[in-house]
């Protein structure tokens, strides 16, 4: 497998590109470097101590032999794989899908894809689950449930498993429920750790002190990118050669770190809208995937030292060139509030030409024998033109090709700057204290034992619905 590596192209955020009020200049970069480089080596040390535990899936041997035993023990016959989860445990799984299999895996008959169809089912709409049901409905003997919740707790998921348990149980019998069921959760404790010893499904880890959205290299993401033909071993090689490129004190020799630095340097000047904009319909649920991951680990109340704050960029996502035709006019002639990230492809997997030797009028005549490849890459290019010429800033991810390798560094590319990011804005990455409560009061409002108080509260807003409508 072709490995190459992913570059971070930063010369379009620099005065020189995009003008001194907008840029920056290698003097302030050079300024930035040395406290970037600090919070590198100390890094270094607390992984000693056992935190950042995401950087240490990369180089987990036992994880992917347990990956693959899963797998092995599971494949035998499975058409369907239906993941259920949420967040961190949802997208992951998607992102890994969309970048490594063909784009339309699922409508491939069985003997043209690498695996069983999968689909991915983090939500709790009532239409698109009940139809998925239904449509699963002749093949559910043929269907594997992989069932994602790292607290065994969340509404979503465990309504969905709820619902899929009983219907498993009515159409095949209750005795035919473990070799439907696969439930990912804490190796020792929750809910779901309860439920999967109580009723015999098996199960896989989800390892300690690694979270949702940074779990994705995990059992968490791994499983169904093995079952579904991925090479598991290669994404973790790429995630592990990203990982010791970051922990290089150089910053200039360490993309993650350039890339905390450069964003948290735009952060400070107002840029907090950070864009990202794949041009490549393969990348853009890596481009959701990171949405999550910047917006919950980065978006604080609190800092480091208990007091108040309110800080974190707000990710967006886009995809080139669809979006080229729906948000480049705001984002060159809006507010000069954002940071452009662009992901790039030098190979794609496939060629396709426009065929030459029709008559075309004169105005597509340029079109003929040109590969779609190209075509892209030149949207890409002229966008950020466009949007340096209005002062705008790019930077651009450049994928060789994207295979698990680089799919690989990529993650781990963007969970390092994380880390980093965190701790230039001085707060904590890894929890999130304000989705809990969103948790607690869906618990109260569906009248879960234990959240009375939290009912009592909700009540007294309910009274007030309904009062100034139009
Ligand atoms: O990143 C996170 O921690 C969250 O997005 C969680 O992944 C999400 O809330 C789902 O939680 P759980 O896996 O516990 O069901």
């Amino acid at each position: 497998m072709t490995r190459g590596w992913l570059t971070l192209d930063y010369s379009n955020v620099l005065a020189a590109s995009v003008g001194q009020a907008h840029g920056l200049t290698p003097a302030e970069i050079r300024r930035a470097e040395p406290a970037v480089a600090a919070i590198v080596r100390r890094v270094e040390g607390e992984r000693k101590d056992g935190l950042h535990r995401y950087r240490a899936l990369a180089d987990d041997r036992t994880l992917i032999a347990t990956v693959r035993a899963a797998v092995r023990r599971h494949q035998a016959g499975i058409e369907n794989l239906v993941v259920l989860g949420i967040g961190g445990s949802a997208l992951g799984n998607i992102a890994l899908q969309t970048a490594l299999n063909p784009p339309y895996h699922n409508l491939l008959p069985a003997g043209r894809r690498r695996g069983p169809r999968l689909f991915v089912m983090d939500n709790v709409d009532p239409v698109q689950f009940g139809h998925l049901l239904e449509v699963l409905g002749p093949t559910l003997r043929r269907t594997l449930f992989n069932v994602i919740s790292k607290s065994g707790e969340t509404a979503e998921t465990a309504a969905q498993f709820l619902i899929v348990r009983d219907l498993l149980a009515q159409r095949l019998g209750t005795r035919a429920l473990p070799r439907r069921i696969l439930i990912t959760t804490d190796a020792r404790s929750g809910t779901f750790r309860e439920i999967a010893e109580r009723e015999g499904y098996d199960s896989l880890p989800v390892p300690d002190g690694v979270g949702g959205r940074f779990s994705v290299l995990s059992a968490v993401g791994l499983f169904s990118a093995a079952m579904c033909g991925l090479n598991v071993a290669q994404l973790l090689a790429g995630a592990a050669a990203m990982s010791k490129r970051a922990a290089g004190v150089t910053v200039r020799k360490n993309p993650a770190t350039m890339l905390a630095l450069l964003l948290h340097a735009f952060y400070v000047r107002g840029k907090r809208l950070h864009v990202m904009m794949p041009y490549s319909f393969q990348l853009k649920d890596l481009a959701d995937w990171y949405r999550q991951l910047w917006a919950e680990s980065l978006g604080k109340s609190q800092d480091l030292d208990g007091q108040p704050v309110v800080v974190g960029p707000t990710p967006i996502r886009a995809l080139g060139a669809t979006d080229q035709h729906s948000q480049v006019q705001l984002y060159r002639e809006g507010p000069n509030d954002k940071v452009f990230i662009f992901l790039e492809v030098e190979r794609f997997a496939r060629g396709v030409k426009v065929p030459r030797g029709s008559a075309l009028p004169e105005a597509l005549a340029y079109l003929q024998g040109a590969s779609l490849a190209r075509l892209l890459n030149a949207e890409k290019q002229a966008t950020e033109a466009a949007l340096m010429a209005s002062a705008r800033p790019c930077l651009t991810i450049r994928f060789p090709q994207i295979t698990e390798h680089t799919v690989g560094q990529f993650i781990m590319l963007w969970e390092a700057a994380t880390t980093l990011m965190g701790s230039l804005l001085h707060i904590n990455p890894y929890d999130q204290p304000a989705v809990q409560l969103g948790k607690e009061l869906t618990f109260a409002l569906m009248g879960r034992r234990g959240y009375e108080r939290q009912a009592k509260e909700l009540a007294r807003h309910a009274a007030g619905r309904g009062k100034h409508v139009v």
